[in-house]
């Protein structure tokens, strides 16, 4: 179970699906039954053109649930073109940004360098950033995990100082267990976020590094989050298939919101 002193959160990466109504319909659903998980910090993550109307819905029911982008690039403004900066986030409601996916890595090239440059700008203009880790599965079998990961946030977290890190969110995704059905087990997930988390004082300090939050992102599904939140690192899950139904986030959310069972 998280720790008391930090507030569990969970994220819903909608990454490149649902429409302009579905889209908001969802959001209003979740914004409408936010009481299922309380005490758990909410995000939705639309694609970045719906962001304009998520946060509004969000807004319609409180505001109680936080908008997040998916991406964002480390400039503020500039020839760039097809890309969104932090500042434009934040200016229209955005409050978090999801930074290095493995998605990202993988299918658009981002290094840790590019992660790591994005997550100071992110920081820089106010956002909150999200930023994924998690090793392949020729990675793990090469018994390869906790050096990939170990490299990971050590390269996408330079740099930003006790006060950047504390505000900063981390995702261990695998990336063996995204979009596959093969979620990690709780014991495979908890030993690499007490990796991370050993991980952090380096960066920031021991006080700094009990409070981030590490959320744990792979096939999170209502008949598993239970069993992942009662680990003690596992501070919120970052919610792939299971983020488009309102129904299954939410059950997601609210088993981090009673600490899970195991
Ligand atoms: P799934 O929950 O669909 O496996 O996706 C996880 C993910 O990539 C969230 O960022």
């Amino acid at each position: 179970m998280t720790a008391p002193f930090r507030t569990p959160i969970v994220a819903g990466n909608w990454k490149m699906n649902l429409d302009h109504a579905k889209g908001v319909a969802l959001a209003a659903a979740v914004a409408g039954r936010r009481a299922d998980a309380a005490g758990v910090e909410l995000v939705l993550c639309p694609p970045s053109v719906y962001l304009v109307p998520v946060v509004a819905a969000t807004n319609a029911a409180g505001g109680d649930v936080a908008v997040g982008a998916q991406n964002a690039h480390d400039k503020e403004s500039g020839a760039y073109t097809g890309e969104l900066s932090p500042q434009m986030l934040t200016d229209v409601g955005c409050r978090y940004v999801i930074l290095g996916h493995s998605e990202r890595r993988t299918l658009f090239g981002e290094t840790d360098a590019a992660v790591n440059a994005k997550a100071k700008a992110a920081l820089a203009a106010g956002l909150t950033p999200i930023v994924c880790v998690g090793e392949t599965l020729e990675e793990r079998e090469a018994g390869r995990t906790d050096a990939v990961v170990t490299a990971q946030i050590q390269g996408s977290l330079a740099g930003l100082g006790p006060d950047g890190l504390a505000r900063t969110v981390i995702a261990y995704e695998p990336v063996w267990a995204i979009g596959t059905g093969r979620v990690a087990t709780p014991e495979q997930a908890q030993e690499v976020h007490a990796l991370i988390r050993s991980l952090l004082p380096a960066l920031s300090s021991a006080e700094v590094a009990a409070k981030v939050r590490i959320q744990y992102g792979g096939s999170v599904k209502p008949d598993n989050a239970a069993h992942l939140a009662a680990c003690p690192d596992i501070d919120g899950a970052l919610v792939g298939g299971a983020s488009l139904k309102a129904d299954d986030f939410l059950a997601i959310a609210a088993a981090f919101s009673t600490g899970g069972c195991c």
